[in-house]
């Protein structure tokens, strides 16, 4: 059964259709990312007992289109003594680490904590890090004999993301000293040894402790689609410290040359909204890479009203490079699931013109006068128990709000998108919940669009809990959960003074 097809219940108001959920328990961190042999695995931290962070473990569910995914058995399950923190998992195609059969295509081999127990007779207290292989592509695991292969003494040293490194024909892991704020960099030929290579720090992302670092290659495409210049970003969580308060994750763009990474720009926020967190890519992807986010944040994530399930991912975003004014920057494209409703919007505020439909989407026609300072949008049927897409651009230098509304009964559950004076976009989501929920954080980070902008694009996807706005072609991404219910919805632009 596939999370989409899941039949409805009360505790599925607000399942989203293609943002990945557990089926019926707690999640966190996404973990060992991995395309493997045409199949993307999303292993993620998991209480298979409970609604509330305890006993992690790894969950597992796999897709082949990053919009509908399919729940499969607990991959790394706990023990009374150890936990199943983050990681990643690589394909060891040369069976280097020796952990594969005989003439087969190599292990997947999955890099995780231990995070072992006060009690535990040899490493009480401690975090370490550890492998399960798996020869059957993902579905079964063992646990490595040797474990732990990198231990550091350490209370606070987890999440292990392992890559390849071309040039210097080394794997190398990065993983954090989480209440250090330090990350460190180790080096290997064989996937079971790791040399320290080197160690990371930043003097600004001191706002909360680190956690779930990534480091990647990314490109810019040319318009012809070939890759332009390249450079490394490391992508790192902190909690908290994130860009819209609470946990929250940054990017930072750098060079790194097989042992020491060096930041080449400040760091940047990779969403601006309060619901993602320990973003990481998958490996095994030969092109743009791919991340996925936890859609939830620390501050609140044991509040989220959907028990006996509790959190979704992101939408999958593919990262590439711009140039900009100010140099290269970090573009996020969300991998939008194909067949989704699409609605074009006129460009807003108005005058309004009615919107020229086009093939295989819905468009909002012309404004019916509200009064002069709000105009509401004539949108198809549309029912927020259906996921949609809505698509166009907001006047940068005109101070005035988008809203969202469900339902026609009072209180309005209403999402808002803001333009300020300052031409900065903000969205509020304080007053889009049927019941009160997070009212502490309830507003974006801001997005700042270039000096000379007259428009900003829009892309707004909003699948029941889970709502994800693009900004100019994902100069930005807000990802922000709301709980509003079912509702028709209705669509109007306000003035502000
Ligand atoms: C991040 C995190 C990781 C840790 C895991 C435990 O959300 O705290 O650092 O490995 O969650 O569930």
């Amino acid at each position: 059964m596939t999370t989409t097809d899941l039949p409805r219940s009360r505790a599925d108001l607000h399942r989203p259709r293609f943002h990945l959920t557990p089926e019926s328990t707690w999640m966190n961190d996404p973990n060992g990312l991995v395309l493997h042999e045409g199949t993307w695995h999303a292993f993620f931290q998991n209480n298979p007992h409970g609604s509330l962070w305890d006993n992690m473990s790894w969950g597992h569910a796999v897709s082949t289109d990053l919009a509908t995914w399919t729940a499969l058995p607990v991959a790394l399950p706990c023990s009374e003594q150890e936990m199943i923190f983050s990681g990643s998992v690589v394909h060891d195609a040369q069976n280097v680490s020796g952990l594969g059969t005989p003439g087969g295509s190599g292990p997947l081999l999955a890099f995780y904590t231990s995070a072992y127990s006060p009690d535990h007779p040899e490493h009480p207290g401690i975090q370490a890090q550890s492998i399960a292989s798996s020869t059957d592509d993902g579905m079964t695991w063992e646990f490595y004999a040797g474990n732990p292969v990198l231990d550091r003494s350490s209370a606070n040293f987890r999440d292990p993301k392992v890559l390849w490194h071309e040039e210097s024909g080394r794997w190398v892991m990065v993983a954090v000293e989480a209440t250090d704020y330090a990350l460190h960099l180790f080096t290997s030929q064989d996937l079971l040894r790791w040399e320290p290579a080197s160690v990371f720090r930043h003097p600004s992302l001191d706002g909360g402790i680190w956690e779930c670092p990534d480091l990647v290659r990314v490109h810019e495409r040319r318009a012809d689609g070939t890759a332009g210049r390249e450079s490394w970003a490391l992508i790192l969580s902190t909690n908290p410290g994130g860009p819209a308060g609470g946990s929250g994750t940054w990017t930072i763009l750098g060079d790194f040359d097989g042992i020491r990474f060096t930041a080449s720009a400040e760091p940047q926020p990779l969403d601006l909204g309060p619901d993602c967190y320990a973003a990481v890519t998958f490996s095994g992807v030969d092109g743009d890479p791919v991340v996925l986010g936890w859609m939830n944040n620390w501050a609140y994530a044991d509040r989220t009203p959907t028990a006996p399930w509790r959190s979704a991912m992101t939408l999958p975003r593919t990262l590439l490079l711009e140039e900009r004014p100010t140099g290269l920057a970090l573009v996020q494209r969300l991998v939008v699931p194909e067949g989704l409703r699409t609605i074009e919007l006129p460009p807003l505020p108005g005058p309004l013109t009615a919107a020229v439909p086009t093939a295989g989407t819905d468009a909002a026609s012309a404004p019916s006068a509200l009064g002069a300072a709000a105009q509401s949008l004539q949108l198809p049927a549309l029912d927020a128990d259906e996921p949609f897409r809505l698509r166009g651009t907001l006047a940068a230098d005109v101070p005035h709000r988008l809203v969202l509304r469900i339902g026609a009964d009072a209180p309005a559950r209403e999402l808002v998108i803001e333009v300020g004076a300052d031409g900065a976009l903000i969205v509020d989501r304080s007053a889009a919940h049927a019941e009160p929920f997070a009212a502490e954080h309830s507003l974006t980070a801001p997005y700042v669009p270039a000096d000379e902008q007259a428009e900003i694009a829009v892309d707004l996807i909003v699948d029941r809990s889970c709502v994800e706005l693009e900004l100019d072609g994902g100069r930005a991404v807000v990802s922000a959960q709301i709980f509003p219910g079912p509702g028709a919805v209705t669509l109007r632009s306000e003035a502000l003074d």
